[in-house]
């Protein structure tokens, strides 16, 4: 079968991202958004699958409401565990494979070392659970996947702490940002350039940019790095609190810093970039759309 991808959920951030870069590498792909092809919907989604002739489905799809998960599990149930379900259910019948994402939610944060692909998943959230259970469906269920855990993702489109924070530096004199809660950002365009070397390899892999930090350290970089790109910036004080202090329906893992050896050995890599190269690549994105837009 020649390969021809499909980016499912690509209006989101990894979708976009991974868009881009088929694009830029005349990978041959087709992309849906929700409208186009709802992930929930079996039938849609083999007779898609089919009709399409696709080799590689890449699953950027999810409900991504970490919050909202906690008040409406079933709809993040629906999207996340049968979801990929139904895509490996296509897969099978049209011999096509399965590139999913996973997240560092499936872990309950108390390790103080990274977390590898064989340590035990305890989601603390609705989420998570949600993401653990398509993990445990596409694994048991289907042969011919790819499960990428993943964690923090920025990216030049959507919202992400990126974009939060630079809002909030351009509109607050102070902000505070939690600083025990500590964890690897990861740019959409590295991952997505890590799923593209994955799409032929079967089994669970970790990604994440180089190198873990707190929100508040993150949120000192997007500072520094924004100020010298001349973003617009009126935060004088950026204030570290303790996560008891910040107000949220989900209990957000204190630790969930993913061990990335694996991937690294796969490709003979000696480690992801540090996340605050990607980052400067992405504000650099930013602010050369914004003055598209100007
Ligand atoms: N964001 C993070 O920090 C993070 C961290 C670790 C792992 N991940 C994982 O990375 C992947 C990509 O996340 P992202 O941040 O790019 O998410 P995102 O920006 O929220 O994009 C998800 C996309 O999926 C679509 N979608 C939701 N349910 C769907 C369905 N049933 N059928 C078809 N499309 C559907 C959404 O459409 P609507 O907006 O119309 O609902 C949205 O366009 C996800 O698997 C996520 O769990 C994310």
């Amino acid at each position: 079968m020649m390969q021809k991808i499909w980016i499912c959920g690509a209006n989101g951030m990894l979708g976009s991202h991974f868009k881009v870069l088929c694009e830029k590498l005349k990978i041959s792909y087709i992309a849906t958004n929700r409208q186009q092809i709802d992930i929930t919907e079996l039938d849609a989604v083999s007779e898609f699958t089919r009709k399409q002739k696709i080799s590689h489905i890449v699953n950027c799809a999810a409900y991504t409401n970490v919050d909202q998960a906690e008040h409406e599990p079933s709809n993040a149930y629906r999207s996340n565990a049968m979801g990929p379900h139904n895509l490996g259910i296509a897969a099978r019948r049209h011999g096509a494979r399965v590139i999913h994402f996973s997240t560092d939610y499936v872990f309950d944060g108390k390790q103080k070392t990274p977390y590898t692909e064989e340590d035990t998943c305890s989601p603390q959230s609705a989420y998570g659970l949600s993401k653990l259970a398509g993990e445990v469906k596409l694994l048991n269920e289907h042969k011919n996947v790819c499960l990428i855990r993943s964690s923090w993702l920025f990216g030049d489109v959507g919202r992400n702490f990126v974009s939060t924070i630079l809002g909030l530096l351009s509109e607050k004199n102070e902000i505070d940002v939690v600083s025990d809660q500590v964890g690897r950002p990861t740019y959409c365009q590295d991952l997505a350039e890590a799923a593209l070397k994955l799409l032929d390899v079967n089994g669970i892999f970790h990604f994440a940019n180089n190198n873990e930090t707190s929100w508040y350290k993150y949120a000192l970089e997007i500072f520094n790095q924004a100020k010298a790109l001349h973003f617009p910036i009126k935060t004088q004080i950026i204030r570290p609190i303790p996560s008891t202090e910040y107000l949220s329906a989900t209990q957000r893992p204190a630790y969930s810093s993913l061990d990335t050896k694996k991937f690294q050995e796969q490709f003979g890599y000696k480690a992801p970039r540090p996340w605050p190269l990607a980052l400067q690549e992405c504000l650099t994105n930013l602010k050369n759309m914004s003055q598209k837009q100007e």
